[in-house]
């Protein structure tokens, strides 16, 4: 595939896969085969990664570009990565066992990898909503979320990518309260936490499902609610990796701040503000302080 054959924007299809946030998630418990049970606010921000796609003969192929591209290496661009096994799964359920799926895929990769904030889940999950368009496959809403689960346990809710309270695992969605107009920073340190290790060094302790309100009257009253609230993994994961601390000192001192949390199993944190506006002037602040730092700020999708 020569650069020219690359150039996206000649491309039919492209989808935004943005990314997650766990405003809050405690671990309520744990199933008999060792996963932990979930409960998650989760929102999406206007940070994301992109994904565009050209129909063409030949086999479908997938190339990763942007400033996270290249920590991707061979082996997770090859047949193992979610977007090709995506696209895989949605070819079962074309119903031609023949056919094979083809064309060009491009990801844009701007989020930082295994960082808390569902990029390979997001990408998996445009990859479902691009091909069920470009492949005029029509696949039922309940059809997607079952593929999308069987690719993993945050591929579901990133189908959706809509506001919602996630339990289970990831396989129990609720649709939540939209968020009041606000900003959000997303700071990512650009040391990679494992996840297993950060469950592994959590406290045994578990958490009541939160009290979570059906809607919400300004930002202030979500900030209210979320700073009763916490993630069960945030300590475990400043253990692990202590930067992730700094980090969070240094999103909550910011002017504005209202308040900072790490998501999902990290190392992403973000921090919440009054307005997009105020959050990009935050952003631009811990930006100019951390070069080596990935920083966004803007308002949720
Ligand atoms: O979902 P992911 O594949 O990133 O999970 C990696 C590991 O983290 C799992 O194998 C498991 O050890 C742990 N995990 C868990 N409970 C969850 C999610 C992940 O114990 N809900």
């Amino acid at each position: 595939m020569t650069v020219a054959a690359l150039d996206v924007s000649t491309f039919a299809f492209t989808e935004a896969a943005p990314a997650k946030v766990n405003l809050y998630l405690h671990v309520t418990g744990r199933r008999a085969d060792g996963y932990h049970l979930l409960d998650s606010l989760v929102v999406f921000a206007g940070a994301g990664d992109v994904l565009h796609y050209q129909p063409g003969p030949e086999p479908l192929s997938l190339h990763v570009t942007g400033r996270f591209g290249r920590v991707l290496d061979a082996a997770s661009t090859g047949a193992d990565n979610l977007v090709l096994r995506a696209a895989h799964a949605l070819q079962g359920l074309r119903g031609s066992q023949t056919r094979l799926p083809s064309g060009t895929l491009v990801l844009e990769k701007k989020l930082p990898v295994a960082s808390g904030i569902g990029g390979g889940s997001a990408d998996a999950a445009a990859a479902l909503r691009l091909l069920d368009r470009a492949w005029n496959v029509q696949a039922s809403r309940a059809d997607l979320l079952a593929l999308a689960q069987t690719l993993g346990a945050d591929v579901p809710v990133c189908l959706l990518s809509q506001t919602m309270r996630m339990e289970g695992i990831g396989e129990n969605l609720t649709p939540a309260a939209h968020l009041p107009e606000c900003g959000m920073v997303l700071v990512n340190c650009g040391q990679a936490v494992s996840t297993p290790e950060v469950f592994r060094r959590r406290d045994g302790a578990f958490l009541p499902r939160a009290p979570l309100p059906d809607n919400w009257a300004d930002i202030a009253d979500v900030v209210a609610f979320l700073k009763q609230q916490g993630n069960s993994l945030e300590e475990a994961a400043c253990a692990v990796c202590p930067p992730v601390g700094h980090v969070l000192a240094d999103i909550g001192g910011q002017d504005g701040c209202l308040m900072a949390r790490m998501s999902g199993s990290g190392a992403t944190c973000f921090g919440l503000f009054a307005t997009p506006q105020a959050a990009r002037q935050a952003a631009d602040r811990l930006e100019d302080a951390h070069s080596a730092w990935w920083v966004w700020g803007g308002g949720l999708v």
